[in-house]
């Protein structure tokens, strides 16, 4: 499964990436905004400046709802940078620009995916990705790595070569579930996939490699 880190912070992303294992990076505008990024120019820099540290697909967010909107921002978005891939909602005219720029060879990661059927029309447009967003469903006491298994299930079942990215990781535990659910990414916070990392018995098995060592050669 591959490892997405889910912000737009720099210094996230080159921690990130400078642990060896980063596969990608998404951003959507809460994020970016979140980081103080505003003003078309900053955006745009911001994303080609993120693509400059990370080797795998950067996801950059149209802000635009209509479908001639949407593609107008994907192809600029597009044309930015090679490792960005366009994210898309998963609404009517969403749909319609993930066929038109899947099309003209743009990758549209297709988000806002909160059921099957959403991923089933995403995946039909020729989305590269799909983003189901599983805390975001945990919030409201319905289980969002279910629906990562069921869509895993439905794109090995036709065949579909999109990808599910599993979004909205709130924690290690999910990260989990995700591999046991079939998701081919997980976008997560960096403190989901440090803390993998994280058991009792690798500090303690060390602690006593270190002592046995220190006994000897002091
Ligand atoms: C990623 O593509 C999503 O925008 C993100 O994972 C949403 O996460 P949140 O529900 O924690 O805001």
């Amino acid at each position: 499964m591959k490892f997405f880190v889910d912000t737009a912070n720099l210094d996230q992303i080159k921690e990130a990436q400078d642990l060896g294992v980063l596969d990608g990076v998404t951003t959507n505008p809460s994020l970016m905004a979140k980081e103080g990024i505003k003003g078309e120019a900053n955006i745009k820099q911001h994303y080609i400046d993120i693509c400059k540290i990370v080797d795998g697909d950067v996801s950059a967010e149209v802000i635009a709802t209509d479908f001639e909107g949407m593609i107008s921002e994907g192809e600029a978005l597009a044309a930015l940078h090679p490792q960005i891939v366009v994210k898309i909602p998963c609404i009517k005219d969403g749909i319609k620009a993930v066929k038109y720029l899947s099309s003209k060879g743009i990758r549209v990661n297709c988000t806002l995916i909160f059921s099957v059927g959403q991923a089933l029309l995403a995946a039909k447009a020729g989305a590269t990705y799909v983003s189901p967003f599983v805390g975001r469903l945990d919030d409201i006491c319905t289980d969002g790595i279910e629906l990562i298994a069921q869509i895993a299930d439905m794109f090995n079942f036709y065949s579909f070569e999109t990808q599910v990215l599993a979004a909205s990781i709130r924690h290690t535990m999910h990260i989990i579930q995700c591999v046991e659910a079939g998701a081919d990414v997980a976008t997560c916070p960096l403190s989901a996939i440090t803390g993998l990392l994280k058991h009792p018995l690798t500090d303690k098995g060390l602690e006593q490699f270190l002592a046995d060592y220190n006994k000897l050669n002091g």
